[in-house]
């Protein structure tokens, strides 16, 4: 399976997918990573593992003049999952539309709960004794497409919103790569009249 990724960030799901890929647990090549944030840590990991990077710089731009240009970029790419691994920008519906293969992502709560950004400390603010993370396909609802898979994140007497967030990004780098190996094997399908 050919993956199309994006990120804005660090990429540490990224790197467990490419990671998987490398021992062979993942039956999956990485076409592209792109980002709307030229020094990245996602890119810069990307650049030493030898994978292509697209940077689309979206300063003084209105979103679908960004997004155009993205689509310009990738174009000719060949691609059959996109994978939003950290990609901290909203899609609009006739983005979503035009890359025209399933999109993924990985959000740092169990959906529908704490949709949007911070979404570790919105949980943890609103005192939740559970939370944890959740893989859905994108639509044009922001962090309302169809849940494929879940997991749970106890919250500790202790915690604070970093280290309830760095036990909640261990079972995400998990958690996704799970998921993308069962769409490859088969165990999950994308309908995508259901996304
Ligand atoms: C992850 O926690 C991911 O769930 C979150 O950003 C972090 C990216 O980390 N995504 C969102 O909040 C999307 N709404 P990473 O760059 O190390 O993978």
């Amino acid at each position: 399976m050919r993956l199309l990724v994006f990120g804005s960030g660090i990429g540490s799901n990224f790197q467990a997918i490419h990671r998987s890929i490398l021992k062979n647990e993942l039956d999956a090549e990485v076409v592209a990573v792109i980002s709307d944030v030229h020094d990245a840590a996602i890119i810069e990991y990307a650049k030493n593992n030898d994978i292509d990077t697209i940077v689309v710089d979206n300063s003084g731009k209105e979103r679908h003049e960004y997004e155009r240009l993205i689509i310009d970029n990738i174009h000719d790419l060949n691609y059959d999952l996109v994978i939003l691994a950290g990609y901290m920008r909203i899609l609009s519906s006739e983005f979503i539309r035009s890359l025209k293969m399933p999109i993924l992502n990985i959000h740092p709560s169990i959906l529908p709960s704490f949709p949007g950004l911070n979404a570790q400390k919105q949980a943890f603010e609103y005192g939740v004794k559970i939370t944890g993370c959740t893989v859905h396909l994108v639509n044009e609802i922001v962090d309302g497409g169809k849940i494929l898979a879940q997991r749970c994140v106890e919250v500790k007497n202790n915690d604070t919103v970093d280290s309830l967030s760095a036990r909640i990004l261990e079972q995400e780098h998990i958690i996704y790569t799970k998921t993308i190996r069962e769409i490859i094997q088969g165990k999950i399908t994308l309908n995508m009249q259901k996304i």
